[in-house]
């Protein structure tokens, strides 16, 4: 057995963006020790991806369509919903839409800096399917302000940070998680943590995607850990294609352009300079009774929308990434595959206020004067609604011991997040999930830990450094990139995604023998080669779950079922491992109680 060291707290937190550092906040006040594990540096965490702004129902301004009734998290409730397109779990989403504006005051309290409105509120904009402007910001920068305030807090309340640490296996006794395996990506050396409680906040895994907004840490190790000791898995179909993602130049396609342009007044333009989102070929929700009931209501709320109240630009993600793809499918986009994002009518001085990471990500990227000229834009992979199931109150997955939070857990955010949905997520159950945590850490005491496992998982590991003879992690995950960028992308179908799941297959069994050069330290092709395994097991799950869902709704566009279906809608996925490969069951949907179909009834 190669030797590691070992450490013990209360609660492991396992990630540290906005979720891990609010949970660690709730484990230290309610008197745990805490570690935090983070794949990379503390503060580097795809919550700064999340630019345009926190929401939660304040109420500071007017709502869009120019009602003076203030907003309330019973609207936000609604939208949540809409937005979801239903597939969300409802006491999931009540308990957010309650909570998410404590927890911003909150983060003020902790020391963020909002922008303010003339009356020195906190400010709020609008995004997409958001009916009030109700995206508390800082500039464009609001995540990397959130993970900043957060992290001085946790800080300030005391925790063990343990950097540059990859986890790859939770080890487990009678079922229940009591360690968590791996090493240090510097020297390579192996690690043990123990301890009473985990929360899981490791974020989403789009790097199996060719272009995406996530950093090199998305690579779901997370999830796949979770997945191996029988945690169950939501809706994986679900995976978010942000509308706007750069689109040239080709080094720099996928990196966010942030809603937050939108929110500013941006408009999308094809190259005819067609403001193209005007097209009601491109909301045909709205004939279905995601925004309006009747073709009548639908063609007032199009009217709305000409009259600039509510920007059609400002529809849900995934809608306005479906008009963008269309666009360029039918010849109608810029030279470089994607459409034109204009703002420039906002004026120099406003756009460099308001949204200055993205003029100097254009002006540095690109090349490009976004207060003189148009962004080129395209969809890129975002966010996973999909993930580990967690149930609303104390964040508990399946399996004992582990808790989940953020962006890695399932169930707030239905088939489509909403833009800024995620911050206010982070906090309301990263907070929870730190509680939950907490309580069971009460309880509970040490496991035992299993030698065998850490030997298992080491032959995993150590595996690729001894073969004579194998294929190179990077070739694979290559491959697998256009595979997923191809054929699992915003249109699906069963002829895509069955050539999807062949390819993944075939990869997979390529990769049961890896061979990398080196040593375990300083070596990324090693690191590499647990990073491929686990995104070709999470990429086989997203698409047999987009196979077995036979219709539209939300992220997931079939063309070969285009319609939302009634039947599917009172249906989540839930995939666990099975003894070869992963099972998946159709689950009845939590139902809604009446009070909060009340709610829907009267604000939709
Ligand atoms: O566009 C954005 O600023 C992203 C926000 C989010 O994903 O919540």
């Amino acid at each position: 057995m190669e030797a590691y060291e070992t450490f013990e707290y209360d609660v492991l937190v396992i990630g540290a963006g906005g979720a891990g550092l609010r949970a660690v906040i709730a484990a230290r006040e309610a008197g745990c020790s805490v570690g935090v594990v983070c794949k990379s540096l503390l503060g580097k965490a795809h919550t700064v991806m999340a630019e345009g702004g926190v929401a939660a129902a304040l109420g500071n301004m007017k709502s869009l369509d120019g009602q003076n009734e203030p907003d309330s998290w019973k609207v936000h409730l609604t939208d949540t919903f809409k937005g979801g397109a239903f597939l969300n779990n409802p006491r999931t989403v009540e308990i957010f839409a309650k909570e998410a504006p404590e927890r911003v005051l909150e983060l003020e309290q902790y020391g963020a800096v909002f922008d303010r409105t003339p009356e020195g509120l906190i400010a709020e904009r609008p995004f997409g399917g958001h009916k009030y402007r109700r995206l508390n910001h800082v500039g464009d920068r609001t995540g990397l302000e959130l993970i900043r305030t957060v992290q001085d807090k946790a800080v300030g309340v005391g925790m063990s940070v343990h950097m540059e640490v990859t986890l790859t296996r939770l080890l487990t006794e009678d079922g229940r998680v009591v360690g968590a395996f791996g090493y240090h990506r510097d020297n390579g050396k192996f690690v043990v943590f123990r301890a009473k409680a985990f929360v899981l906040a490791t974020g989403g895994w789009g790097r199996m995607y060719k272009f995406t907004s996530n950093s090199w840490e998305g690579t779901g190790d997370g999830l796949q850990m979770a997945y191996n000791v029988g945690a169950e898995l939501m809706d994986m179909e679900m995976i978010q294609f942000h509308p706007t993602g750069m689109a040239w130049p080709p080094g720099m396609r996928g990196i966010l352009v942030t809603e937050g342009v939108r929110g500013e007044g941006g408009i999308l333009k094809n190259n005819k300079g067609e403001r193209f989102m005007f097209n009601p070929d491109y909301t045909p929700a709205l004939y279905k009774g995601q925004f309006a009931e009747t073709p009548e209501e639908a063609a007032r709320w199009l009217d709305d929308k000409k009259a600039n109240r509510r920007p059609p630009e400002l529809l849900p993600r995934d809608v306005v990434a479906r008009a963008i793809y269309k666009e360029v499918e039918a010849g109608r986009g810029t030279e470089h595959k994607a459409v034109y994002l204009d703002v420039t009518h906002r004026g120099a001085e406003y756009i460099k206020r308001k949204l200055p990471s993205m003029y100097e990500q254009f002006h540095a990227l690109g090349a490009v004067d976004i207060t003189k000229e148009p962004m080129e834009v395209y969809p890129t992979i975002h966010y996973t609604m999909g993930g580990v199931w967690a149930e609303p109150e104390g964040c508990a997955t399946s399996v004992p011991g582990l808790f989940a939070a953020g962006e890695v857990a399932a169930g707030l955010h239905g088939a489509n997040r909403l833009g800024g949905n995620s911050l206010s997520d982070i906090l309301v159950f990263g907070k929870r999930a730190g509680e939950g945590a907490a309580a069971f850490a009460k309880t509970a005491k040490l496991g035992k830990i299993d030698n065998a496992q850490i030997e298992e998982e080491l032959g995993v590991l150590m595996a690729p450094l001894s073969a004579t003879t194998g294929e190179s992690p990077y070739a694979i995950h290559s491959e697998l990139q256009e595979t997923m960028q191809n054929d699992c992308m915003i249109a699906r179908t069963e002829e895509g995604l069955s050539r999807a799941l062949a390819k993944v297959e075939e990869l997979k069994a390529r990769a049961k023998t890896l061979k990398v050069s080196g040593g375990t330290a300083f070596n990324p092709g090693w690191h590499a080669a647990r990073d491929i395994r686990f995104m070709l097991a999470t990429s086989e799950i997203i698409v047999r779950c987009a196979l077995q869902r036979k219709e539209s709704r939300g992220a997931q566009w079939r063309l070969d079922y285009p319609s939302l279906d009634a039947e599917w809608g009172k249906k989540n996925l839930i995939a666990t491992k099975g003894s070869d490969r992963v099972n998946i069951v159709e689950r009845p949907i939590t139902p809604m109680t009446d009070e909060i179909k009340a709610i829907i009834e009267e604000y939709k």
